[in-house]
């Protein structure tokens, strides 16, 4: 979950370091730290967010020189003080070692290290790293071959950047379980946890395997796996730019990146539909004709796209789907056979449950495709294949523009198959495909009620719970909204199946507790129009405030609620993404309302790479 960045080159290390971990702060933002060889190594590290450690460096300034690494932040082992803060010196200051992940049998190495006579100054199981590549490096003189024997004796997951004073102009990397790319410069070359941290340089990156070592001077980047053996990396090129990176005059990356979900669907479908057909690049359909069950995979939010790719999938592909929490599957030896496919969601790629459930997935024998917003990341490298979703660069913690790209990118996964098994119905699917093109313009117009969200958001401020209701593809809708308001408002907020309503919820209804409600369209096939207004008015009998999403003009509706924020009409699957919007906007508008940071919640990591 921290952020990493490594620097050889011509430019001072301080602004690249510091650039990369402005980008990465998404990542974890307890404590920072840099180190920087210059005549000598130096580090500053401050506990706190990024800023705290700008401002130490110019109290504080060190030598800038041409070879760096930094470090931000989420705290596992340790709380999130100064000396817990990365880098990690050994070698008497000599050394610096930065670790994104877990070492799970460091006590073990540390009682060895402890015997030795080694001195600890940190409660991080990360420092016993540092001691023991130290004590490699002292044996060896080579900081490649000391980092291949230190990971050799890790357990758990890990990425590691060192540097040493007597090794001016080297940076070596390793990886296991945790993201690490490669970004290729002239005459300098970068490592960073995802290519946000070099983007601003260079869109030449290389991908680095599992249990691969990497080592960077300004001109040369070699590989070698655990074992030695020279490796050659693959190549992609970042289609994301820098300014895709920053806030652009938003108040907030949320909020930018709100105003962004029409382009993220846009952008995922495009190219992607040629004469009414599905056609998505790398990504053959046919070869899934003999699947006969799908497992969707995910956390979080992504868990919630893919509930509603499941109700989508089903009804095109006629294929039966289940949705499950990638650390509930893993654990619970699931039935699957070379028949089942494995579909993984997740933005950053990077989730170590997930990245586990599709590893188990794969070694019994399922087929597995990632659908991941983030390239050169993990679990679409082992992944059978890959649909990415271009949403672009997502930093804010809370996920909004994702969530439509991946909803948009399981739609086209359900027509592709159905196209291809034939068991859609043709006018149907033709149908889907023109109302998905026509979601983008839909979205802009949902953008345009941000100003009255905004409002309801500042009377709401002192709101304590907040219920949500859901019925069919709206049900995921309410559970996605429900998250955004717990992890960005600090409230409860609780969605429901509004069909299990009367089976125990509705004795949380008193007068005045506030029930967002998702409708359905009046013209929805199933009649659930009907049913769900039905709900509003027994919560409203019981003296609920009712703000209802609910399709423009729907006359229904307007008698029992208190408000309504009106989606433009669409059809029953794209119902979804227009009624997210306004959910995001209010979850982001009431944290601001009661003075929270949107962009980086209290106890939460973007990219959650420790189980
Ligand atoms: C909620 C949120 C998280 C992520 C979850 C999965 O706003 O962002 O619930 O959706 O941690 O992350 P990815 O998609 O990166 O696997």
């Amino acid at each position: 979950m921290c952020g990493i960045v490594g620097y050889v080159g011509p430019r001072g290390s301080q602004e690249v370091l510091l650039g990369g971990l402005g980008r990465l702060e998404y990542r974890g933002y307890d404590s920072a730290g840099v180190a920087i060889i210059s005549a000598n190594l130096q580090t500053r590290k401050r506990s706190g967010k990024l800023q705290t450690l700008r401002d130490e460096l110019v109290a504080n300034p060190l030598d800038d020189g041409h070879t760096g690494i930094g470090h931000t932040r989420w705290a596992t082992h340790g709380a999130p003080t100064d000396v817990n803060a990365h880098p990690h010196l050994a070698d008497g200051g000599k050394l610096a070692l930065i670790h994104n992940g877990i070492i799970e049998n460091f006590a073990e190495l540390k009682a060895e290290l402890v015997a030795e006579g080694t001195e600890f100054t940190s409660e991080t199981d990360s420092e016993v790293a540092a001691h023991m590549v130290a004590r490699e490096y002292h044996r060896t003189s080579n900081l490649t071959e000391a980092m291949r024997a230190v990971v050799a004796r890790l357990d758990g997951a890990f990425t590691l950047l060192v540097v040493h004073e007597d090794s001016p102009g080297v940076v070596v990397g390793a990886r296991r379980n945790s993201p690490l790319v490669i970004g290729l410069g002239k005459g300098e070359n970068f490592l960073g946890s995802d290519v946000a941290a070099f983007v601003e340089y260079t869109s030449d990156a290389l991908a680095i395997g599992q249990d691969q070592i990497v080592t960077i001077t300004k001109d040369d980047v070699t590989v070698i796996d655990f074992d030695g053996n020279s490796v050659t990396p693959e190549p992609f090129t970042v289609t994301w730019d820098v300014s895709a990176a920053d806030k652009g005059g938003w108040s907030s990356f949320m909020a930018k990146e709100i105003s962004e979900e029409p382009a993220a669907v846009a952008d995922t479908i495009r190219g992607r539909i040629k004469n009414g057909e599905v056609q998505i690049e790398g990504f053959e359909p046919s070869a899934l004709i003999d699947v006969d069950r799908i497992i969707i995979i995910a956390c979080g939010t992504a868990a919630y796209a893919g509930l509603v790719g499941k109700y989508a999938l089903e009804q095109w592909a006629r294929i039966p789907v289940d949705v499950e929490l990638s650390h509930e599957f893993r654990y619970r030896e699931p039935v699957i056979s070379d028949r089942t496919l494995i579909v993984s969601v997740s933005q950053s790629g990077e989730t170590m449950d997930t990245l586990m459930a599709v590893k188990y997935a794969r070694e019994v024998g399922a087929r597995t495709l990632s659908i991941c917003n983030t390239q050169g990341a993990t679990i679409p490298r082992e992944s059978d294949a890959v649909i990415y979703t271009h949403a672009g660069p997502e930093v804010a913690v809370a996920s909004t523009k994702a969530f439509v790209a991946q909803v948009t990118a399981l739609y086209l996964l359900g027509i592709a198959i159905a196209q291809a098994n034939g068991k859609g119905d043709s006018k149907v699917l033709a149908a889907v495909v023109r109302d998905l093109e026509a979601t983008p313009a839909m979205l802009e117009t949902v953008l345009l009620h941000g100003e009255r969200i905004k409002t309801l958001a500042k009377w709401m401020a002192d709101t304590q719970a907040i219920l949500l209701l859901g019925r069919h593809v709206g049900y995921p809708i309410a559970l996605e909204g429900a998250l955004k308001l717990k992890e960005l408002a600090y409230i409860h907020a609780e969605g429901f199946a509004a069909g299990e309503l009367k089976h125990g919820p509705i004795a949380l209804i008193e007068p005045g507790q506030v029930v967002f409600v998702i409708v359905p369209s009046p013209r929805d096939p199933h009649s659930l129009h009907a049913k769900v207004v039905s709900n509003i008015q027994e919560i409203r009998a019981r003296g609920a405030r009712v703000i209802a999403i609910a399709e423009q003009g729907d006359a229904a509706v307007l008698p029992y609620a208190d408000e309504v924020i009106p989606i433009p009409l669409a059809s029953s699957f794209i119902e979804p993404i227009l009624a997210v919007v306004p959910l995001h906007i209010f979850a982001m508008e009431l944290a601001a309302a009661k003075g929270l940071d949107v962009d980086q919640p209290r106890n939460l990591a973007k990219s959650v790479t420790v189980e």
